[in-house]
């Protein structure tokens, strides 16, 4: 991996300031019933939900290292490629679907198509999951997805719904969008999910923590943004900008979004400041969520969303300094204390 942007260099710096710091600690945004912990199985009250914080704690703990890791980007991918396989003409033509049903980890094959390259990883770690605790593959995938989302400090709480049924079959292919599709026909098939060009363009912006490596092998391990460990709005001005950085990767579809006639003013709602950070994050929550139930029924599902660790919010993290035109950049020392503060027991 490399470390070659500003944010990853301070970072490890950040790890030798850390002691000094820890009074500085950012204020944990709080979840709505107003708890700033990690929710203990006795602070949980819904029954259903209670046998969830031990694999919470098995996702965020043994696999993500309680930080935005290569697994924790992989999961939030990972969530989009078997949700979006959905498809609500081949459901009104009662053919064979895909959704939100955890084929991708359950099916042995799935994970062998050319668009779910790089993702081994992180479906080798969650395959043991349903089995070990006796529950459906397509929970697991995506209670990983949003808890991944959490564990890269800035991303919101996605409500999170556990109950989904065994799937019924592998996800079709041809269904998830390629980069270098032209951009309406990648808005088409959002539209055949279900989903508007307005969350479309709030589930882009989850490529601000993303990482490149088959569509330019040469360029491999290249970001997406110029702070892929932060869960933050600069993938979208950067992206429009078209900002020259040596170590940042442009996907041709992104380029696409952020100037097509379709979709650029729903993309450009998200290139702004620390305010905007904020309507982003909320807008992607819900677009998240959506996407988590595609294909399931429900009212047939249980929310768990109260074994969410609390989400580390970007406003408290920041430097004094302007940074310009754009966020004040994240102060390394204080990102650090609060990636400590929230999730001490699951660093390693
Ligand atoms: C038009 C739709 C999309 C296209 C064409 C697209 C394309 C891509 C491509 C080409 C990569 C790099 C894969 C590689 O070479 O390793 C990538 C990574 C990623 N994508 Fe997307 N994507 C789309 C939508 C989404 C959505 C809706 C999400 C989630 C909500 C998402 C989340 C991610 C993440 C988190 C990564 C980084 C994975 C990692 O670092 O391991 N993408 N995407």
């Amino acid at each position: 991996m490399k470390f070659s942007t500003p944010i990853h260099t301070l970072t490890l710096v950040a790890v030798y300031l850390f002691s000094s710091t820890i009074a500085n600690a950012a204020t944990l945004e709080k979840r709505d019933d107003g708890d700033e912990g990690i929710p203990t199985i006795n602070d949980v009250q819904n029954p259903v939900c209670k046998p969830w914080v031990a694999i919470r704690d098995a996702i965020m703990g043994d696999i993500f290292h309680g930080r935005c890791n290569d697994l924790a980007r992989s999961a939030i991918r990972m969530s989009f490629h078997d949700a979006g396989t959905f498809s609500l003409s081949l459901e009104a033509a009662g053919k064979t679907n895909g959704g939100a049903d955890g084929s991708l980890i359950a099916d042995p094959n799935e994970i062998n198509r050319d668009e779910n390259n790089g993702m081994q990883a992180i479906v080798e770690a969650l395959r043991p999951l349903p089995q070990k605790f006796n529950v459906s593959a397509g929970d697991v995938l995506h209670l990983a997805g949003t808890l991944a989302v959490l564990a890269c400090p800035g991303g919101p709480v996605v409500n999170t719904y556990v109950g989904r049924p065994p799937f019924k079959n592998v996800n079709p292919t041809g269904m998830i969008p390629d980069t270098h599709d032209p951009i309406p026909k990648i808005v088409d098939r959002f539209n055949d999910m279900g989903i508007s060009v307005r969350e479309a363009m709030a589930l882009i912006g989850s490529h601000t923590c993303g990482k490149q490596q088959f569509v330019d092998p040469a360029f491999a391990n290249d970001t997406f943004d110029t702070t892929p460990e932060i869960w933050d709005i600069r993938f979208y001005g950067e992206t429009q900008r078209n900002d020259s950085d040596p170590n940042v990767f442009r996907l041709p579809s992104d380029l696409g979004f952020s100037h097509n006639s379709l979709t650029q003013k729903d993309y450009s709602r998200f290139v702004g400041s620390l305010s905007t950070q904020e309507d982003w994050a909320r807008e992607y929550a819900k677009a998240h969520e959506k996407m988590s139930l595609l294909g399931q029924d429900a009212d047939s599902l249980t929310e768990c969303t109260e074994i969410m660790p609390p989400s580390i919010h970007l406003r408290d993290i920041t430097t004094t300094h302007s940074g310009g035109a754009v966020d004040p950049p994240v102060d390394p020392a204080k990102l650090e204390a609060a990636i400590q503060q929230t999730r001490s027991i699951w660093l390693q």
